[in-house]
């Protein structure tokens, strides 16, 4: 396909009513959501796309009820812990945003593990946003920069200080950000990085997410003309 995005951003949203249409507890809509997230991995890699990033489990999600966090906070350890087997096989580099400091130390120990483990491959870049929020990361960025600079560099700080001090800091900005379950709404997602991104809305829920779904939002993606502020080519 032409013009594929190089960074892919995505709000996997709708698990709970996936579950619930079908008579099911909540949880066995993450559990579902999970497996096509591993698959996903692999799917958008033959497509071309260099960067995925997924909105796992937001700042705001500890608002839950303890059953569902839990089971959550449940998965997101078995992936760490089981993945890299299968990271590596891929060539995939695993890395997590959000508050780190806010997680159970083994968690946080599974995650330095896995990052470690794949910082070397140089297939799919796979970002998984936990205990993630946008204004969080914003903040956290300026207190990191004014702890190690002085008055003088925070009164020049320049965007480009900013973005390096960004949990996403050496990544591109994502070119396109799917979400599904057909809310319309960012969430706390990446307020920074999507300035220029394109949006589209799924109409399915996440744990019915598939290869068919993602070549409809990459066929949209590859009609819309990006211009960033300016004009391209032929409109002067
Ligand atoms: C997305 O599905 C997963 C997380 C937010 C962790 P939801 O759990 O938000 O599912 P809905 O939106 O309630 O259907
Ligand atoms: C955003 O979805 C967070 C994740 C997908 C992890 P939510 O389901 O939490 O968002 P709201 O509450 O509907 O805005
Ligand atoms: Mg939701």
């Amino acid at each position: 396909m032409a013009n594929v995005p190089v960074h892919l951003a995505i709000i996997l949203d709708g698990n709970g009513r996936w579950a619930k249409k079908k008579g099911l507890p909540r949880n066995a809509g993450h559990v579902q959501g999970a497996h096509v997230l591993e698959d996903m991995c692999e799917i958008v890699w033959n497509k071309g796309i260099k960067y995925l990033t997924v909105y796992a489990f937001s700042s705001e999600n500890w608002k839950r009820p303890s059953d569902e966090v839990a089971l959550l906070m449940k998965l997101l350890r078995d992936y760490m812990k089981n993945s890299v087997k299968r990271a590596m096989k891929n060539n995939m580099r695993v890395r997590v945003i959000g508050d780190k400091n806010g997680l159970d130390e083994d968690l946080r120990v599974s995650i330095a593990e896995l990052e470690d483990a794949t910082k070397g491959n140089t297939g799919l870049n796979f970002t998984i946003a936990l205990n993630y929020g946008g204004r969080d990361e914003i903040v956290r960025a300026v207190r990191k920069l004014s702890s190690e600079h002085d008055a003088e560099f925070m009164k020049n700080l320049s965007e480009d200080d900013l973005a390096s001090a960004l949990d996403t800091s050496g990544m591109p900005d994502p070119d396109l950000l799917i979400r599904t379950c057909g809310e319309e709404r960012i969430s706390n997602f990446l307020l920074w990085q999507i300035s220029y991104s394109e949006f589209y809305f799924a109409d399915c829920a996440w744990p019915d997410f598939n290869e068919a779904e993602l070549d409809k939002a990459l066929e949209s993606y590859s009609s819309r003309t990006r211009r960033f502020g300016g004009l391209v080519k032929g409109e002067e």
